[in-house]
């Protein structure tokens, strides 16, 4: 399914106040690793508490033992720092890398904002090797700025 024909359905997850937003989040998470062929994990970390440590708090795939994450440390906590998106077309081209799963091969880290403070992010895993394109950048920032919508 287009990223165009995905937005209402995200959309409309999102506003569905019968369900818990962790809830809506875990839906998120299905409806793009279902709809979109080269996404294999889907997950939001945020920011824990006053920690500098990301946790897990939604996902649609394999469950990770990277359930908390340090900030610096990995595609994800060096987004948590970075404040900017993170396309890794290999992965084992990278040294600051955690790995979740062998069949792994690609993965996009974007960063969510609320009220232009870095809070979380949204993490996705490719078995595809060098899957992601602007496109998928610029879908990414929409999602999460209709979760933070959520959120505020
Ligand atoms: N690969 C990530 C860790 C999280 S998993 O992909 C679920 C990283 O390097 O931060």
């Amino acid at each position: 399914m287009s990223f165009q024909k995905l937005k209402p359905e995200v959309k409309a997850i999102l506003e569905n106040e019968n369900l818990s937003v962790d809830h809506r989040l875990s839906q998120v998470c299905e409806v793009l690793k279902e709809n979109i062929p080269y996404y294999d994990w889907v997950g939001f970390y945020f920011k824990n508490g006053d920690k500098e440590e990301l946790k897990l708090r939604s996902f649609a795939g394999e469950p990770t033992d990277h359930t908390i994450i340090p900030f610096g440390k990995g595609i994800c906590g060096q987004v948590a720092v970075s404040n900017e998106n993170f396309v890794v077309p290999d992965v084992k081209a990278q040294t600051n890398y955690i790995a979740c799963s062998i069949n792994v091969k690609a993965e996009i880290v974007v960063p969510l904002f609320l009220n232009g403070e870095n809070i979380g992010q949204i993490d996705i895993d490719s078995h595809t090797p060098d899957p992601f394109s602007k496109e998928d950048e610029e879908f990414l920032q929409w999602v999460n700025e209709k979760v933070a919508e959520v959120l505020s």
